[in-house]
């Protein structure tokens, strides 16, 4: 619920944000926030900026200036506690990063354990408690290996859920997977949606952004070209960038996005 006289403070606000690798410029002066609640993907071509602009955001990447203040903290502030921000971000990558000598249940249990200290039955009910919201409760005792990608993924999904995030970041989370997995995984995303839980996700899945998304962000050459409702964005897009992206993403015989 927005409060029409207090403006609610953003779930993340980017500003002017810049990312150089040695000479090569990725983001350049990037600017735009997620309200608590919202859903925003984002678009673009490969090598845009979009996983490292995801990787600003939760400090994987220092950002060479400008501003990413989550929940009212600037991460940007040397002083700021960044492990404690950090754990207020959850990130699902493409490649599903579990652990594979841990168990699912093991997976989900072992950042709340070292990172949040919660004691071994709390992390267990709590991993649980997200393995069932993930459908995928029965394969707890199972190893990575013998889970098929889209349970892999809901694991990871799982794991980062466990840890109570204010934001979740998702890059390209159903791009690994054989296509007829995609849809278990977008499912528990959109249940997430609906459920309120503010997202960035950077995807390739025009449909997902469509139903779901409240915007969608348009990059090419590391700069925002279009950011807005999805209709308009995918509907009916005011650049010619953005319309010779979606033409390709859109027609099946190109893959090469
Ligand atoms: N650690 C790094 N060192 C040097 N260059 C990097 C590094 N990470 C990314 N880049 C470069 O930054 C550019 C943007 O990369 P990025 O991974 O953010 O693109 P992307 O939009 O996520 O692409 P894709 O759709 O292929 O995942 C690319 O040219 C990439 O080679
Ligand atoms: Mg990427």
């Amino acid at each position: 619920m927005k409060d029409p006289v207090a403006p609610v403070a953003h779930a993340v606000e980017i500003r002017d944000l810049h990312k150089r690798f040695g000479r090569l410029e990725v983001l350049r002066g990037i600017d735009f926030a997620v309200d608590p609640g919202q859903v925003v993907c984002v678009i673009g071509p490969s090598g845009s900026g979009k996983s490292t602009l995801l990787r600003c955001v939760n400090l994987l990447e220092q950002p060479t200036s400008g501003r990413v203040v989550l929940e009212g903290v600037e991460l940007t502030d040397p002083d700021v506690d960044i492990d404690a921000a950090r754990r207020r971000v959850g990130m699902v990558f493409q490649q599903f990063n579990l652990f594979p000598h841990m168990t699912a249940l093991q997976n989900v249990m072992i950042a709340q354990r070292r990172v949040l200290r919660r004691r071994a039955s709390e992390a267990e009910r709590i991993a649980r408690e997200h393995l069932a919201k993930v459908g995928v409760l029965e394969k707890a005792s199972f190893y990575p290996a013998q889970l098929s990608g889209g349970q892999q993924q809901r694991v990871a999904i799982a794991r980062a859920l466990a840890m109570s995030p204010a934001l979740m970041l998702f890059d390209e989370p159903t791009s690994a997977l054989d296509p007829e997995l995609v849809g278990d995984v977008l499912t528990v995303m959109r249940k997430l949606a609906e459920e309120g839980m503010t997202m960035l996700v950077v995807t390739h899945e025009m449909a997902f952004a469509r139903d779901v998304a409240d915007r969608v962000v348009f990059m090419d050459g590391g700069v925002i070209v279009e950011d807005g409702p999805p209709d308009q964005v995918i509907g009916s897009p005011r650049h010619e960038r953005t319309r010779s992206f979606l033409r390709r993403v859109l027609d099946p015989t190109h893959t090469d996005v």
